[in-house]
C-alpha cells in the first residue's frame, strides 16, 4: 500500500502549506502586540519617552497628524511601514542610528514597548492610509488556491501514469488466463 501513500502526499502537503499560510499573518500580528494609541502619543510627544527622547514629529511628518505633523526638518514618515514592513520599522527603532538622530537616542534609546507602540502606530497609520490593502487576504487565499490546483493536476497525472501500465498488466495476465 506504497503506491496510496505516495498519491495522498502532494494533498498533505498542500494541506500544510495552507494552514501555514494561512496563520502567518495571525503569528506576525500576534507577534506585533504594540499599542498603536499610545504609539501616537509617543510620535506626538503627548507622551514622554522613558529615556527622555525627543517625539518623532519634531522633525518628522506624517500624514493624518494635520497640520501638527508637517515637520520638515526629516523625511516625511508617511510611507515609513510600507516601505519597510514591521521588521524594517523594529530595526530602525532599535538603533535610531541616522546621523541627526543618533545624538539625540544614543543616549536615550526608546525602551522595547515604545518601539513596538511605534511600530503599531504605524501600521495603523499606513492601514488608513491604503484600506486597499486588505485585499493581501485575497492574494493569500488565491495563492493556497494555485497551490491546490498545482498539486492536485500534477498528482492527477502521477496517478494516471502509474496505473495505465498496471491495467494493461493485468488486463494481459487476465487474457492469459482465459
Ligand atoms: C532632531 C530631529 C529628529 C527627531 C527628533 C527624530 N528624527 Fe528621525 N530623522 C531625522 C533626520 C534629519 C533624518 C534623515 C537622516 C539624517 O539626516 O539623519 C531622519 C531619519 C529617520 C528615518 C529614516 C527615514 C527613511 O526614509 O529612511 C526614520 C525611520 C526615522 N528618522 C524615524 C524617527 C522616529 C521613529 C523618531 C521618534 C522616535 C524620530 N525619527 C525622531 C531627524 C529626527
Amino acid at each position: 500500500m506504497k503506491r496510496s501513500g505516495w498519491r495522498l502526499a502532494p494533498y498533505r502537503l498542500a494541506l500544510v502549506l495552507a494552514v501555514l499560510t494561512l496563520a502567518l499573518p495571525t503569528i506576525t500580528a500576534m507577534a506585533a502586540t504594540g499599542d498603536a494609541a499610545r504609539g501616537e502619543q509617543l510620535f506626538t510627544g503627548s507622551q514622554a519617552m522613558s529615556n527622555g527622547g525627543a517625539p518623532c514629529i519634531g522633525c518628522h511628518a506624517l500624514a493624518g497628524l494635520g497640520s501638527a505633523g508637517t515637520a520638515s526638518y526629516g523625511p516625511d514618515l508617511s510611507a515609513l511601514y510600507a516601505d519597510y514592513e514591521a521588521e524594517g520599522v523594529a530595526a530602525v527603532l532599535e538603533s535610531l542610528a541616522f546621523p541627526s538622530m543618533e545624538a539625540i537616542y544614543a543616549n536615550r534609546p526608546l525602551t522595547d514597548s515604545e518601539r513596538l507602540d511605534l511600530t503599531a502606530f504605524f501600521a495603523q497609520s499606513a492601514e488608513q492610509q491604503a484600506p486597499a490593502a486588505k485585499s493581501l487576504a485575497g492574494l493569500i487565499l488565491l495563492g493556497v488556491i494555485i497551490v491546490f490546483a498545482i498539486v492536485g493536476i500534477t498528482g492527477l497525472r502521477r496517478f494516471k501514469g502509474a496505473r495505465r501500465p498496471l491495467v494493461e498488466q493485468a488486463n494481459k495476465q487476465r487474457g492469459v488466463k482465459a
